[in-house]
């Protein structure tokens, strides 16, 4: 097992695994070294480096343009940062559907920068391919519920599990992913009372965003909780306001250099 940089033992998907009903699971998303270590530091059980980068970093309308490369730039980026957390990559659109076998040395490229598992979206459907990439020794999350990729077949960004149908068919998607090997898995967006029902339908934790406090943990994008978003969803909450930090201390050194009180002799001498 890598070293890792804080004296907290390295968490591995076994071990959060295990967290079902023990403790609370926190997971936070970070997308470069200064952030990976910031989570780290505050002691979360997960890192993710999530597709959300697209729009959160690099400034697309969806996730859907996010590549491989640039997934594998920012995995790197945060696994340089050595964190205890897991750390989890999330697989980008159209790098696990085409095939199993494309989905095997997609996964395996995380793994190989650093990821200690990965995230791929879809519930049944998705079964044959958390099976092949388990098989190959990689850790699985799943992610159900609103599945940003697929949100053209869903009808949008909308709250999941809203008819009877519905919830059954997130039910018996998280059975599937379960028995195909997953760790855990994720459920955005979805009634609470579905979030419940399937937390206690099977035996891995949930990790919610959006779907109620009834699941095993609870993930956000660190942009939205550190105030760093430009379109925060209503289920996020704000703790700081890093965006008033940041431009505050730009128009300070603005005025700095303006009335020439920047460098001072201390920069230079
Ligand atoms: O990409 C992401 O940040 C995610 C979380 C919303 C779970 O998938």
């Amino acid at each position: 097992m890598p070293e890792c940089r804080s004296r907290r033992k390295k968490v591995t998907a076994p071990a959060l695994a295990s967290m079902k009903g023990e403790k609370r699971i926190v997971m936070v998303t970070a997308y470069d070294y200064p952030t990976g270590i910031l989570a780290d530091e505050a002691g979360v059980d997960a890192i993710l480096v999530g597709d959300s980068l697209g729009m959160v970093v690099l400034g697309y309308d969806s996730t859907l343009p996010v590549t491989m490369e640039d997934m594998l730039r920012h995995t790197a980026a945060v696994a340089r940062a050595k964190p205890c957390a897991l750390l989890v990559a999330d697989m980008p659109f159209l790098s696990y559907e085409p095939s199993t076998r494309d989905a095997v040395l997609n996964a395996g490229a995380f793994a190989r920068v650093g990821a200690d598992a990965v995230k791929l979206e879809g519930g049944s459907e998705m079964a044959d391919v958390v099976r092949a990439i388990v098989r190959a020794g990689i850790p699985v999350m799943g992610h159900i519920g609103l599945t940003p990729q697929r949100a053209a077949r869903l009808g949008g960004y909308r709250r999941m599990g809203k008819t009877k149908a519905e919830a059954e068919t997130l039910i018996q998607d998280a059975r599937a992913l379960e028995e195909a090997g997953v760790f855990s898995i994720v459920i955005e967006f979805t009634k609470a009372d579905v979030a419940r029902r399937i937390t206690e339908a099977v035996s891995v934790p949930t990790i919610c965003i959006g779907s109620g406090p009834h699941c095993d943990g609870q993930v956000l994008v660190l942009h939205d909780i550190i105030g760093l978003s430009t379109f925060t969803p209503p289920f996020a909450k704000r703790y700081a306001d890093a965006a008033g930090l940041i431009r505050k201390a730009i128009e300070e050194f603005a005025r700095e250099v303006r009335e020439g009180s920047f460098p001072g002799p201390e920069h230079y001498k």
